[in-house]
């Protein structure tokens, strides 16, 4: 019988913003308010008074993940909800008065990037966010936060990763996400540019509302539900796991901290294999997980590691949620989710 560890709900883990810089915009636009992170950063942005334009493609009444992701959001006082694609949207009235923009909207997964839905990233994270930064130096709006990743570090041998670092982006999904960022800071790079640009590679993030593709999702739920989970590789791939909130705490001090066109890792500097995410779930769930091993994925690295000093200096930024305790909450979210959906 394998040793249990005691889930613990998200009302333990602390305000989002704790540990980060107070400071936050009066009017903002989240562009992705319909995904994991976006959903996260939207509820604690109005939970602190902040107007929010939230914009997304996916509609709620057609797609049950975008439905459970705005649900948190809908009776919020300050929320402004909008179903547009932006590669087609009129961007500029969606902009007007705000003092910041999140841009998170993207396609997210490293490993399906190869072959045809490439024109997809291509055109979300990088025509999009064209249209996004002609807009916001357009109306001169003084900050925006791009969702960048640690994949644009590419395979590092596991040493940690500096904002400085030669990127040697691994997948095709690696290249768009630092076009992205480098696009935004071209724009902002220019003299009459009245918008500065803060970048932030996020390192692989995980609590509740996960994105099903993702690990933790996956052996959370084998666990519960008796099934199998596959592990492309051994298993002993590293990565810098970093809990939503924590995310959420960098990325709206970033929109005010002085830190105007700059690169910023968001991870706490703290690396784990998946087999060792693997005993974790074992141990929280209390549950055998049953896995089946399939080949390393193209694209995929060995390990992620963030140096997180930047973080530290610009945005006065360190995480609070370990590892177990945020698996923890997402064990919980999710069995409480499937309770509600049985
Ligand atoms: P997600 O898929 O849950 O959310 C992204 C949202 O963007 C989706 O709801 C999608 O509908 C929306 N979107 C995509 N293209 C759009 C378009 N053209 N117009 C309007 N909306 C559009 O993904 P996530 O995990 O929340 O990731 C958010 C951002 O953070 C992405 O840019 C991703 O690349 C980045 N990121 C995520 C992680 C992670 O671990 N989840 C790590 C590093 C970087
Ligand atoms: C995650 C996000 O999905 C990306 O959007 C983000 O850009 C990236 O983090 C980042 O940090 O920048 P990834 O690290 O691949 O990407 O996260 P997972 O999808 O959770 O995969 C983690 C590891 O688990 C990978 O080695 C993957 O191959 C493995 N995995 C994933 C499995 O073995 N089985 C699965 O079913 C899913």
């Amino acid at each position: 019988m394998s040793e249990a560890l005691s889930p613990l709900s998200d009302e333990h883990l602390g305000t989002p913003l704790s540990g980060a810089s107070l400071g936050r915009p009066r009017r903002a636009v989240v562009t992705g308010t319909a995904g994991f992170i976006g959903s996260h950063l939207a509820l604690a942005l109005l939970q602190y008074g902040v107007t929010v334009i939230g914009v997304d493609r996916r509609d709620a009444g057609a797609d049950h993940i975008a439905a459970a992701n705005l649900a948190v959001l809908h009776d919020q006082p300050g929320f402004i909800s909008i179903t547009a694609d932006l590669l087609t949207c009129a961007v500029e009235p969606l902009l007007l008065d705000a003092d910041a923009v999140f841009h998170l909207a993207g396609i997210p997964g490293v490993r399906p990037s190869w072959g045809p839905q490439f024109g997809d990233y291509v055109a979300c994270n990088i025509l999009a966010t064209q249209r996004i930064m002609e807009a916001a130096t357009r109306l001169r709006v003084p900050r925006l936060v791009v969702a960048s990743s640690s994949s644009v570090y590419g395979a590092t041998g596991g040493t940690p990763s500096r904002e400085t670092d030669h990127p040697r982006p691994a997948s095709p999904y690696a290249v768009t996400k630092l076009a992205e960022e480098q696009l935004c800071l071209a724009h902002a790079a220019r003299p009459d540019c009245a918008t500065s640009v803060v970048a932030l590679r996020y390192f692989t993030v995980f609590g509740p509302r996960q994105r099903e593709d993702m690990f933790i999702h996956r052996v959370l739920t084998a666990a519960l539900e008796g099934r199998v989970v596959r592990l492309f590789g051994d298993g002993n791939q590293r990565r810098d796991f970093t809990y939503v909130t924590d995310v959420v705490a960098a990325t709206i001090a970033a929109a005010t901290a002085p830190a105007g066109n700059s690169v910023i890792n968001v991870g706490g500097g703290t690396t784990t294999s998946l087999n060792e995410v693997i005993d974790i779930a074992r141990r929280l769930t209390g549950e055998p997980v049953l896995v089946e091993t399939a080949s390393t994925r193209n694209g995929d690295v060995p390990a992620t590691h963030a140096d997180p000093r930047t973080a530290r200096r610009l945005l006065s930024w360190h995480p609070h949620i370990d590892l177990i305790t945020g698996m923890a909450a997402q064990l919980d979210w999710l069995a409480s989710h499937q309770h509600a959906a049985a």
